[in-house]
């Protein structure tokens, strides 16, 4: 269970079945969290078996149907076997994508390259393997980012540009049989910077909550809200939510 504690109860997905990629830890966690409190069955993937264990079991022990599968989503062969025995689903949540710092001509050329091959063509091919599976009425929902600058993230910047075409274009090619859909979030303090010392962690929070017109930091169920949004709403496709407390609208 993450630290954001019990699992919540309506969260409207009742008989459905969930896929969370990258659904051990932080924001995909937190959205396993929420679908299983709504009596979703779910399903998550990720690369740590031992994290994954972590994660089903707390999701198990609040009665909730999961099973978890070992995947590296960058890995084109583990890719292949984990939809090829997954079966059909009713929405997949997808949080890959590596983050990355610098721009483009102080960041290595491998570097910008791994994190656009990480946001935009390990989930292009998610999306190609998913489509088949999702049920009439399903819905595929990706993972951006927002806050950073082209000149500060170079890879990540053009990776999240990616993400959101790619949804505009696999909202039309899958219509009017499944939605598509990403979320953005800015910098939030989530297990991803658990390599992150606690100085580092703290004044990056603050640097980004003096940044942020809101005056401070997402939560992750702040975040996770955002999925189960347009997981739920029928009506919305092809649409990037930034959960940014309006941080790219500031001076
Ligand atoms: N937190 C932020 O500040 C922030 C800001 C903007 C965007 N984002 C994006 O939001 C997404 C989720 O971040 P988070 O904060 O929730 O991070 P997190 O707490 O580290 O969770 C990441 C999850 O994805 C899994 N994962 C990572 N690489 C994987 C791979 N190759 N194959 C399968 N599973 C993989 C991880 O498990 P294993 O490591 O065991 O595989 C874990 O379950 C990322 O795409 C990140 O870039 C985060």
């Amino acid at each position: 269970m993450s630290e954001q504690g019990e699992v919540a109860a309506g969260s409207g997905s009742a008989g459905e079945r969930i896929v969370v990629i990258g659904g051990s830890s932080g924001i995909g966690l937190r959205v396993a969290e929420l679908a299983a409190g709504g009596g979703a069955d779910i399903v998550i993937a990720g690369r740590d078996p031992q994290r994954l264990d972590a994660a089903v079991d707390g999701l198990r022990a609040h009665g909730a149907a999961v099973e978890g599968v070992r995947l590296d989503a960058h890995d084109p062969d583990q890719r292949e076997s984990f939809f090829a025995t997954l079966g059909p689903f009713d929405h997949l949540v997808s949080t890959i994508g590596v983050p990355m710092g610098g721009g483009f001509l102080s960041a290595p050329a491998a570097e910008i390259r791994r994190t656009i091959e990480s946001k935009f063509f390990a989930n292009l091919a998610i999306a190609r393997l998913a489509a088949p599976l999702i049920r009439d009425g399903g819905s595929l929902t990706f993972t951006s980012g927002t806050g950073g600058r082209a000149q500060d993230a170079a890879g990540s910047y053009v990776g999240n540009l990616a993400i959101h075409a790619l949804v505009e274009g696999l909202a039309v090619e899958l219509a009017p049989r499944a939605r598509v859909n990403a979320v953005a979030p800015t910098w939030t303090p989530t297990p991803l910077w658990k390599d992150v010392s606690e100085a580092e962690l703290a004044a990056t929070k603050a640097r980004f909550a003096s940044a942020i017109p809101l005056g401070r930091t997402a939560t992750i169920d702040e975040l996770a809200d955002a999925y189960l949004f347009l997981i739920h709403n029928t009506f919305i496709t092809g649409q990037q939510i930034a959960v940014d407390g309006g941080i790219m609208l500031g001076g």
